[in-house]
């Protein structure tokens, strides 16, 4: 049964707090937070004060997804403002270990996400010190995109990787999830799936997180 964890990027800013409780009251584990500076990334979302409102609204697991360049100077406001898991981009950090160091010495779990066009290997000298990975299944930037069918063999790959050395880490896919290619990335060796579109755009979003959940 893999892990969820819902997009609030595609929820309505306008009655957040009724989406945070559907969530709450749903088979959601995580709620997965997707943070982007206009510069990463070519669109803008939201900061630490929207993640410290959230975390306030919810029990569950926040999930920071930081699409950001220099990371490493915004960690402790995200710490403060309650993220569990803190992922960065390798694409953004020419000090990756040390950003991952950050990140765990302030008490988050850590997490590397990698663009559809980063190879896994850059993973490999990280993956002893890491918590989760975020591939990404569509380009960073924009929720409701379509999934790159490329990343079956990207999660293939990472997950021989990892069970071969006993690693203990996540593979979590982000982007385009749906529930028709859900079960081929879960059979692909993911453990974790977000999806925003998904379960947003649907009349009834409890229902959708519980299909996803029963695959
Ligand atoms: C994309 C974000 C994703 C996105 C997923 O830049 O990292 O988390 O919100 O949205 P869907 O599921 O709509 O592709
Ligand atoms: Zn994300």
């Amino acid at each position: 049964m893999a892990i969820i964890a819902p997009s609030l990027l595609s929820a309505n800013f306008l009655s957040l707090k009724n989406d945070c409780d559907m969530l709450n009251e749903s088979q959601a584990d995580w709620f997965h937070l997707d943070v982007m500076d206009g510069h990463f990334v070519p669109n803008i979302s939201f900061g630490p004060m929207m993640v410290d409102f959230i975390r306030k609204a919810t029990t569950k697991i926040c999930d920071v997804h930081l699409m950001i360049s220099s990371p490493e100077k915004y960690a402790e406001a995200f710490k403060n403002a309650g993220a569990d898991i803190l992922t960065v981009h390798a694409e953004a950090c020419v000090h990756l270990h040390r950003n991952i160091q950050q990140i765990k010495n302030l008490g988050m779990q850590a997490g590397v996400a990698i663009n559809p066009h980063t190879p896994v290997d850059v993973l490999e000298d990280i993956l002893g010190d890491i918590d989760l990975v975020c591939m990404m299944s569509v380009n960073p930037g924009f929720g409701g995109q379509k999934f790159i069918e490329h990343t079956y063999k990207k999660i293939k790959q990472l997950r021989s990787i990892i069970d071969e050395k006993g690693f203990n880490v996540k593979i979590e896919v982000d982007g385009g999830v749906t529930l028709k290619n859900a079960k081929a990335i879960i059979d692909a060796g993911a453990h974790v799936l977000v999806a925003g579109n998904t379960v947003f755009s649907s009349p009834d979003p409890k229902a959708i997180i519980a299909s996803l959940k029963a695959i």
